[in-house]
């Protein structure tokens, strides 16, 4: 963490689970007269910020969107960009995630990775598995469509062994069998770039979630400005439906 983000208040009665939809890279690069991919890799720094900030926070669970499955449909020189970020992004900070006690999970379909983003991310699942502290999961080939089918695949399975009844099935049981199991539902979801869209993620979870939307591009978006997130997030009511 930067020294000046050190003077940042830890947030009172800070979210358990905050998800980021970290948008606004490309027209961040083509503001500087950049290609679009050096926007990706100053996401990176961003994205570092607001980990540690998280982890200085006690926030328990923090989720980004990284890769989406709709994203395949990007120029090829961009996707295979992205597959080398989050292996060299892993080569360069995943000691030190371990070190601060981070607990990194890779959610999204493994299938049609190439196998050494495959092995980065089974390293870096492996090595951070028992750490208590933040828990980072980095939704990566990553659709909230995909994860539904997915989770009500493995649920007709499991009724057609004969393991589980049909009348069995209840929103916890759903919950149970998507790739967030186990984890509380996000509390406050940020997107940046400005766009009011939901994009696929994280479609179930995202029920009673609080949205926070700012025209800040993400490679701009730092501690400091996550800080200010939390601070508006404390001001809202959540009713969860009820009065
Ligand atoms: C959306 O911006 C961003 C992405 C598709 C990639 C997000 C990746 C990072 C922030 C880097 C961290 C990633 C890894 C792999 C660790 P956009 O390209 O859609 O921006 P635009 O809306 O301005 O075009």
């Amino acid at each position: 963490m930067k020294q000046k983000d050190l003077l940042l208040k830890k947030p009172e009665n800070p979210p358990r689970h905050v998800a980021i939809i970290m948008d606004g890279n490309g027209r961040w690069a083509l503001k500087r007269g950049l290609p679009r991919v050096a926007g990706h890799k100053a996401g990176v720094d961003s994205l570092v910020s607001c980990v540690e900030a998280c982890s200085a926070w006690g926030i328990e669970v923090l989720t980004v969107y990284a890769f989406s499955t709709e994203n395949w449909g990007r120029p090829r020189d961009e996707v295979t960009f992205l597959m080398h970020l989050l292996e060299e992004a892993f080569d360069r900070y995943i000691d030190r995630l371990h070190a601060n006690g981070v607990m990194v999970r890779v959610i999204g379909r493994r299938t049609g990775l190439p196998e050494s983003t495959t092995r980065h991310i089974e390293h870096a699942e492996r090595l951070t598995a028992g750490n208590t502290g933040l828990r980072l999961l980095i939704a990566f080939n990553y659709g909230g469509r995909a994860e539904l089918v997915d989770g009500v695949k493995a649920l007709c399975a499991r009724v057609a062994r004969g393991e589980l009844s049909p009348e069995a099935i209840d929103e916890e049981c759903l919950s149970a069998h998507l790739t967030t199991a186990g984890f509380p539902d996000p509390d406050l979801l940020i997107r940046t770039g400005g766009e009011f869209r939901i994009s696929n993620f994280l479609l179930w979870q995202l029920a009673y979630t609080e949205l926070y939307i700012t025209d800040v591009f993400w490679p701009d978006f730092r501690a400091q400005q996550l800080h200010q997130a939390l601070m508006e997030f404390q001001k809202r009511q959540r009713r969860f439906g009820k009065v």
